[in-house]
């Protein structure tokens, strides 16, 4: 059996439903209304109550995500119990498939080329979770660029540290002990540190999904001007529920300068539309630039450039929940039981990338991505392999299509970004033209 079919240690979380876009269901529930009460964890309903509170009646959104996500004890990501998470709520293209992380290895290794074959070759994986993504990386470039794999130095940021730890473990337990470490997140985005600076490194910076769980503040047109939503605590009938009010935006950077930057990226606003803004994902991804001696930053996630983000049904807003591989739109329920997401403005990103001295290589969808990297060798090589069963392959024939569909996964966009490296001819994976976006 071959690198597509080989079995992971017990990094990977198990499979279900994809964490396709939720605009590709509209607005509605994609699974129907989550059949509960709605009642969160009471531990974070009451600390996001005693953050209501001492903030004088009301916290943004950004806030409410914030402690919603990475409350240190309570948050969705951070909390002590295992929770569904990935696996139970959603699935993630590395824990889709492998074939993710080895085709993801074919770009690795091309920039260990462009950057001159660097001795020790550093890859930063940030959101690293379970380390699913950095086992199928290793692999990959053990098996097609071992001269890249025997300098790489793997490093993983990930605020969770029993997920760390649990990877460490797993990587310890497969050889991997002396490749894999782990860096400190200097902060979370609830201690107002989305990130903060690590150690300039030269090779390669990565990051799955992670602009999406970054706090967002939500906005909406009145009068020509933002407003902001407000998340406030509610006392009814039913019991308490957080509800929103509006007011003047929290800061100045989220009123007058947003909107001049958005019509400057060709973005109409009209009365009533819902912009959901992320300058928490935006300082991340300066933080993960300064990170950066030499190299390239790589970032896939769903979103889109702000011109084509801030358009259409998406001027409702794009925050939402997921539970059980449902997606939901009421993101003020369940608070700590579901994940939280928006998606990304990637041109706010490219442009926090140009502010610490990156310069863009492109921006891409994943399917064009994964199919500049040669996504179908694998199946090629499994049906050439006659270890290879009839399960397996179709299961990963599944798997492919599901990474590049152009309706689910494969619309994720892929920002690639460089410092001090040739960024031309185009890397392999911005090498096919994605459809017109
Ligand atoms: C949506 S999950 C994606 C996990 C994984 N990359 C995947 O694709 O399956 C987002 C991850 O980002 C992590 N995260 C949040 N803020 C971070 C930061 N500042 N630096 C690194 N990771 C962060 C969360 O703890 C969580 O594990």
């Amino acid at each position: 059996m071959d690198d597509a079919g080989r079995q992971r240690p017990e990094i990977t979380p198990d499979r279900g439903d994809s964490r396709t876009p939720a605009e590709d269901v509209g607005r509605a529930p994609r699974g129907g209304r989550v059949p509960d009460d709605g009642s969160g964890d009471p531990a974070l309903v009451e600390a996001v109550t005693e953050a209501i509170a001492s903030a004088g009646g009301r916290i943004t959104f950004a806030r409410f995500m914030d402690l919603a996500l990475y409350h240190p004890e309570h948050g969705y990501y951070l909390a002590a119990e295992r929770r569904p998470g990935r696996g139970g709520d959603f699935l993630t293209a590395p824990e889709a498939s492998p074939l993710f992380g080895l085709a993801l290895a074919r770009q690795v290794a091309e920039c260990w080329e462009r950057l001159g074959r660097p001795e020790p070759f550093v890859v930063r994986e940030y959101g690293a979770g379970v380390g699913g993504l950095a086992y199928d990386i290793i692999a990959g470039l053990s098996d097609e660029a071992p001269a890249a794999a025997a300098v790489l130095r793997y490093r993983l940021v990930e605020p969770n540290r029993r997920r760390v730890e649990q990877a460490l473990a797993a990587m310890a337990e497969v050889g991997l002990g002396d490749i894999v470490s782990a860096e400190a997140v200097p902060g979370t985005p609830s201690e107002g540190v989305p990130g903060g600076d690590l150690e300039p490194i030269v090779g390669v910076a990565l990051a799955n999904e992670v602009a999406d769980a970054l706090p967002v503040h939500r906005l909406v047109v009145r009068g020509g001007a933002f407003r902001e939503r407000y998340v406030v605590r509610r006392d009814g009938p039913g019991g308490a529920r957080f509800g929103e009010e509006e007011g003047e935006p929290s800061s100045p950077e989220l009123g007058p300068a947003l909107w001049d930057r958005l019509a400057a990226e060709g973005v109409i606003l009209a009365e009533g539309d819902r912009v959901d803004t992320s300058p928490a994902s935006a300082d991340w991804f300066a933080a993960v630039g300064r990170g950066l001696a030499r190299g390239f930053a790589i970032v896939l996630d769903y979103g889109y450039a702000a011109a084509e983000l801030y358009r259409d049904h998406r001027l409702q807003g794009t925050v939402r929940a997921h539970l059980a591989h449902t997606v939901n739109d009421e993101p003020l329920l369940r608070v700590g039981r579901q994940d939280l997401t928006a998606h990304v403005d990637f041109t706010a990103l490219q442009r926090a990338g140009e502010t610490v001295g990156l310069r863009a290589a492109g921006l891409t969808t994943q399917g064009a991505f994964l199919t500049g990297l040669g996504l179908g060798d694998f199946l090629v090589r499994m049906q050439a392999d006659p270890s290879t069963t009839p399960a397996e392959y179709y299961a990963a024939q599944a798997a492919v299509l599901r990474l590049i569909d152009p309706g689910g996964m494969g619309r994720f966009r892929v920002l690639i970004m460089g410092r001090d490296v040739p960024l031309g001819p185009p890397l392999r994976g911005l090498s096919v033209p994605p459809p017109a976006f």
